[in-house]
This record gives structure tokens, C-alpha cells and sequence, in this order.
């Protein structure tokens, strides 16, 4: 595992941007596991930027997102559909066609989850990218989830519905449910790209590099994994 340490949020989103580049400009065709949150915020700001100025191109790129509320409709401003086409694809040369999410309405998630699962398996990550929950989730694998899980069904922990309310009216309207690839599709990417920022991810950058490999965390199942990249600012890193 590597660790990159950077001064602050800024310098952490440009530094993350340079792997995700570096993978684009060696594989035109690079297929980009890509995540929500508001860490790679910042990270898909800089891609926007290198695509504007024809650093990079994603005309041939692939994307498989790692999860999706269910329930919220695809134009729900906070499903993550929505979110990837308002803070990447609607900006950058991607066709549309060559995104894949999840979906979180579809009439029976069982076949959803399957669906995804083989989809993944035709479709391995050139590199996945991962926020990391403050309670040591990735994707949306809570604490508990089994190493060899794929796609799956969760109930959202209490942590994990608190700490996404601040992007919703109302803690009463954050769905209780989500479907997320699993742990075993997280690893089976070529390569992984973590990003973390401030100090409520500091306990969890920790159990992640330095913590035992347990279930309790799953973000510290990357330790086994033989390409990681972590990026994180200083705040992040505090406790490291
Ligand atoms: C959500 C997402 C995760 C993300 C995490 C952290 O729960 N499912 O993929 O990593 O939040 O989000 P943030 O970057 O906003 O702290």
C-alpha cells in the first residue's frame, strides 16, 4: 500500500487526478471504477480540467460506478446517478452508453445485484476509485460485510445514514437501503485508488494502513491487495 500524504483537500484532488490520468493516457479504453461522495468532488474537477485542455480523453473510456441509493429516481438530485452526470460525465467526452451504475429502482433487485455482478466480471476496474466512510466503509460495505460478498443489498448503518443527512433536507428522507458492488468486486480492480480528507476519516485512514485485516473495517481488507494507492491530506493522515 502506498501513502501519499499532501497538505489539504486541493492537493490531495490533484495528486489522485495524476493516477486516474496516468491509467487514461497508458489505456485509451481504461475501464474507471468511479465513486460518489463529496471527496472526489475536487478529484473529477482536475479530470474535467485535463479533458478541456485535451490532456486526456475518456471518448473510449468505460465507467462502473460502485453504488446507488435504492429508491431514489435516476433524476433525484441526490442519487448518484445524478451526481456522476453533474460532476463528470455532462463535462467531459464520455459517451454516455459506456456508464454503468447500479440501479436502485429496479423492479427486483435480486436480478439487479446478478445483473451488476456479471457485468463487473465482463468489466474488470482498470483502477477503482474509493471514498471511505468515517465508520471504514467502501462503496456501501458496512462493517460486517463479508470479504467474498459481490453485489449486494445493504441496510445503512445509523453512522452512515447521519453522515450522508448533511446532503439531504432531512436526516427522515436519506434512504435506509442501497445497492453496492462488494468487497470481492472491489478487489478484483487492477488497481485501487483511495482518497480521503479531514479528520473525521482519521480513525478509518488508520484502521485501513495500519489497523488487523477484519471485517470490522472493510476498507483494511485493501492491505491485501497488491496495488493501492492512498491519497490523503494531513487532517486524514493525523492519526498515522
Ligand atoms: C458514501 C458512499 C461512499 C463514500 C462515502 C464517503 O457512503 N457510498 O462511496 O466513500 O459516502 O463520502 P464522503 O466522501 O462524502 O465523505
Amino acid at each position: 500500500m502506498e501513502v501519499i500524504i499532501t497538505k489539504n483537500y486541493d492537493e490531495m484532488s490533484k495528486k489522485a487526478a495524476e493516477v486516474i490520468k496516468d491509467v487514461v493516457k497508458k489505456n485509451h479504453s481504461a475501464v474507471l471504477g468511479l465513486a460518489t461522495g463529496t471527496t472526489p468532488i475536487g478529484l473529477y474537477k482536475e479530470l474535467i480540467a485535463a479533458c478541456a485542455k485535451k490532456e486526456i480523453s475518456f471518448k473510449n473510456v468505460k465507467t462502473v460506478n460502485l453504488d446507488e441509493y435504492v429508491g431514489l429516481p435516476k433524476e433525484h438530485v441526490q442519487s448518484y446517478d445524478y451526481f456522476m452526470k453533474d460532476n463528470l460525465f455532462n463535462h467531459i467526452d464520455i459517451d454516455i452508453k459506456n456508464t454503468n451504475l447500479p440501479s436502485g429502482v429496479a423492479p427486483d433487485l435480486d436480478a439487479e445485484c446478478a445483473r451488476y455482478t456479471a457485468l463487473l466480471g465482463k468489466m474488470k476496474q482498470s483502477v477503482q476509485l474509493l471514498g471511505l466512510g468515517s465508520n471504514g466503509h467502501i462503496g456501501f460495505n458496512e462493517p460486517k460485510t463479508p470479504f467474498d460478498s459481490t453485489t449486494h443489498i445493504v441496510n445503512l448503518t445509523e453512522s452512515t445514514i447521519k453522515d450522508n443527512s448533511r446532503l439531504f433536507d432531512d436526516i427522515s428522507e436519506v434512504p435506509t437501503k442501497a445497492i453496492t458492488m462488494g468487497i470481492a468486486n472491489i478487489m478484483n480492480a487492477e488497481k485501487v485508488l483511495v482518497v480521503a480528507s479531514g479528520k473525521n476519516k482519521a480513525k478509518a485512514v488508520y484502521s485501513m494502513v495500519k489497523g488487523p485485516v477484519t471485517e470490522d473495517c472493510p476498507a483494511s481488507v485493501l492491505q491485501r491487495h497488491p496495488d493501492v494507492v492512498v491519497v490523503v491530506d494531513e487532517d486524514a493522515a493525523s492519526l498515522l
